[in-house]
């Protein structure tokens, strides 16, 4: 099994680039595949995650050319055009991939089974399922998790009040929606990410967005279009944090994705008084800008619970920062952490333990006391991809050499992570 040792001390600074978001890579695919013609994809996250939707629709029948590892054509077959494949879909790691294709698939005239990795595989899956049954689908879960059956049916549209914020279900409704009778509304509790909306528009679909409430008419046709994914905010992330605490010269990130669903961290490290200037750089489907982070003193904070779903990938290197922050950081209302690729309270409350800091796990929550860096040690990632490079950014805090285990899942979301972060100055090394 994979593991980071990496070592202390270190700086983040210079220049990089992060690899393409993972949400709007996952989403590209997909949309290509069910519009009509080609789909030309750039800045595509070669990672596990979404090559494990890449092959689920090539095995759907879906032709797909990759000129080049960031460059990706998507032949679409049109919204009737799937066909059934030959053996379960795996979509390994990728939460994402299996909640957005039982929406896509619900609809579809044709039996399909996803399957994934053992984590993926221990996931909840109702929330999904529930809204899809009221729209008519045949969908079965295995107390509630995977495998999950889908009998293609004819569906109905619906308006559904999604009880969790998650733009996951949400996208599997649209989707769904997209290919029902009647019109579709999907009203969520709090703001989430918004890329299924903003792409389709892309693809030249109506949607409409007021408030909270999210509108579709089903039986619309995708157009094939040009998509450039943008550096993931959600990889950026990790840089950010290294730079707040190490970047004793400025660090400088190209090209992220800073669509206001997903920049809860920069909000909360600004709380923390991080000195992260924004450069943007154009706002044409999706807002793009350079983050210019130096070395900044920061402070504890309490979050407010409104950004807790607008930062919900970052808590783990968040906790990193706060473990760093002078005084005291509280965390709550982020039950969802639990349900992610593994229990991301525990696995970060014991990291922190592990490497000497005082924290207390709440059953949605987190405090933290910081100021006193990292003693060296061992931490378990449990196969999660965010928390291993969380603590391999606070090897820069630490006094001695942290050893991370189970790393092997990065590659899901962040191919290159260790060769970048050797290249900005931190002292990573894979065993
Ligand atoms: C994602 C939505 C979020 C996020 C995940 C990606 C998406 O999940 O945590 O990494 O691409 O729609 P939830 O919908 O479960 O909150």
């Amino acid at each position: 099994m994979a593991k980071y040792l990496a070592g202390p001390g270190g700086v983040a600074q210079g220049e990089l680039t992060v690899p393409g978001d993972k949400s709007i890579s996952h989403r590209s695919l997909m949309l290509g595949g069910i519009a009509d013609g080609t789909t030309d994809i750039t800045g595509f996250l070669a990672g596990e995650d979404c090559l494990s939707t890449l092959r689920s629709l090539q095995a759907m029948g879906v032709r797909i050319e990759r000129p080049e590892e960031q460059h990706v054509i998507v032949h679409g077959v049109g919204l009737h055009g799937l066909k059934a494949a030959a053996k379960p879909l795996d979509m390994g790691n990728a939460g994402t991939a299996m909640r957005l294709s039982m929406g896509l698939l619900a609809p579809q005239q044709f039996h399909s089974t996803l399957v994934g990795d053992e984590s993926l595989m221990s996931r909840p899956m109702e929330r999904a399922a529930v809204p899809l049954r009221l729209m008519g689908a045949h969908i079965t879960t295995q107390n509630g998790r995977p495998p999950v059956e889908i009998q293609g049916t004819p569906l109905t549209g619906i308006d559904y009040k999604l009880p969790v914020a998650s733009a996951q279900v949400k996208s599997a409704v649209i989707l769904a929606g997209l290919q029902a009778s009647g019109r579709t509304t999907v009203t969520e509790p709090a703001p989430t990410r918004d890329h299924t909306e903003r792409m389709l528009r892309a693809f030249g679909v109506d949607i409409t967005t007021n408030g909270p409430t999210v509108t579709i008419e089903g039986g619309q046709k995708l157009k094939g279009t040009q998509i450039q994914v943008p550096a993931d905010f959600s990889s950026a992330a990790f840089f950010m944090v290294a730079g707040c605490l190490a970047a004793e010269k400025p660090l400088l990130l190209r090209n992220v994705g800073v669509n206001p669903t997903r920049t809860g961290l920069l909000q909360l490290l600004l709380q923390m008084g991080a000195d992260i200037k924004v450069h943007p750089r154009g706002d044409a489907k999706e807002p793009i800008a350079d983050l210019e982070i130096r070395k900044s003193r920061l402070k504890g904070i309490t979050v407010s619970e409104a950004l807790v779903p607008l930062s919900i990938d970052e808590f783990p290197v968040f906790f990193v920062a706060a473990a760093c922050a002078e005084g005291e950081t509280l965390v709550r209302g982020a039950e969802e952490l639990r349900v992610k690729e593994t229990d991301r309270l525990a696995a970060m409350a014991e990291g922190l333990t592990a490497l000497g800091v005082e924290n207390e796990l709440h059953p949605d929550g987190l405090w933290i006391r910081g100021g006193n860096g990292f003693r060296g040690g061992t931490v378990d990632s449990h196969g999660d991809h965010r928390i291993a490079m969380s603590f391999a950014v606070a090897s820069l805090r630490a006094k001695g050499e942290i050893e991370i285990l189970d790393v092997a899942n990065v590659a899901t979301s962040f191919p290159g992570f260790v060769e970048l972060s050797r290249s900005v100055g931190l002292h990573i090394q894979t065993a």
